[in-house]
């Protein structure tokens, strides 16, 4: 076991600093700079030029992928919903032979999930799976599938391959849009530049990262909130999930426009907030920032804007390279993956293998 962590002290950490390469095989012959495209080999253009609506269907670390995904196509003019497969399978939402339901799984076996595309085949959608597992279930019960390519992910909390699932679902976006809307998002270029910097981007969070004073200086908390907008919500649920799965403390993530609708009772000065800025809806999320420091908590803010107003009002800032708001959320997420897994460290919990979780869950 020693020898597979390769020096490491958990799986966990190893596969977090394993991601600059996961994303460069991810990206791996999928972009063109020079034309802003993405070349996806089994979906030359026009192969979705029939798609009306997308469907995302997935659970846990890829749930929040598939919301995430959902956001970036919304914003692209693709009707585009996440839902979380196991209630989806329950009450599946109206389909057509336009409707592509996007199944996300990391390890392809998830019973939720391929419950899901089941159903929504039976009831006539097109099917594709987005995962890391050549051969898999999924690939097996889908009409076609995308690799997410991160390499094999030992770690019951999902890292690496959280990155890789967003990623691989932006340059997706982008080949959808180009279909399904008939011309390039109009941001192409630019994302293109930022997924080609991505692994650099990320290396420099590893290289820089503050994070285990944060988890240092939080340990003795009641709770840990954590909050964002569009696409920087589903990365807020994304740390308070991986924090909650490895630390067993309480950890909740919201959407920065839900805490005057309920969670902003929960806050005192002993539930420091995460805040997470895209470059995107700042402002916002900057006024909710202020909502919770008056009833004193204490704020860290995950941002790009290491020396603007955002800086200026937080307790601490974890810092992400300035990249296109659409990117920004995986830089984000990996200052959250490092929080947590110190904050775990630190309790001495048993970060690879949490009581009562699976890696994989093939039950219903
Ligand atoms: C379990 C794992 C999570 C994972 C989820 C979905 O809950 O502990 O890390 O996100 O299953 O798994 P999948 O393989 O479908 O992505």
């Amino acid at each position: 076991e020693t020898a597979t962590k390769g020096g490491y002290e958990h799986f966990m950490y190893k596969e977090i600093h394993e991601q600059p390469g996961a994303l460069r095989r991810t990206i791996h012959g999928r972009l063109n700079p020079l034309n802003g495209g993405v070349e996806l080999e089994a979906f030359p253009p026009g192969t979705f030029a029939d798609v009306e609506q997308i469907h995302l269907v997935a659970m846990g670390t890829s749930h929040h992928a598939g919301m995430y995904a959902a956001s970036l196509m919304a914003a692209r003019g693709i009707p585009a919903f996440p839902f979380m497969a196991g209630e989806y399978a329950v009450t599946v939402p109206p389909v057509t032979p336009g409707t592509l339901v996007v199944a996300v799984s990391q390890s392809g076996e998830t019973a939720d999930t391929l419950d899901a595309v089941r159903r929504a085949r039976a009831a006539g959608a097109r099917t594709l799976a987005v995962t890391n597992v050549v051969g898999s279930s999924i690939t097996r019960e889908c009409d076609a599938e995308l690799l997410i390519r991160a390499g094999p992910e030992i770690g019951v909390a999902a890292t690496k391959t959280f990155s890789s699932q967003v990623t691989a679902l932006t340059l997706l976006t982008e080949r959808l849009a180009e279909d399904v809307t008939g011309s390039k998002s109009g941001d192409a270029h630019d994302i293109v530049d930022a997924l080609s910097r991505l692994p650099g981007d990320v290396q420099e969070v590893l290289d820089t990262a503050t994070a285990s004073a944060i988890a240092a200086e939080y340990q003795d908390s009641d709770a840990y909130f954590f909050i964002g907008r569009g696409i920087a919500h589903p990365v807020a649920l994304e740390g308070a999930l991986k924090f909650k799965e490895i630390s067993y403390e309480h950890a909740e993530g919201f959407a920065a426009s839900e805490l005057k609708h309920g969670p902003l009772a929960l806050v005192t000065p002993l539930t420091p907030v995460f805040a997470i800025f895209t470059g995107e809806e700042d402002e916002a999320t900057l006024s909710n920032v202020k909502e919770v420091q008056a009833r004193g908590a204490p704020v860290v803010a995950i941002t790009g804007d290491t020396d603007g107003e955002i800086s200026e009002f937080a307790d601490h800032v974890l810092a992400i390279p300035e990249t296109h708001p659409d990117v920004a959320g995986v830089l984000a997420n990996v200052q959250l993956q490092l929080v947590a897994y110190h904050a775990a460290k630190l309790l001495d919990r048993p970060i690879d293998k949490p009581r009562n979780l699976a890696k994989c869950v093939t039950v219903e």
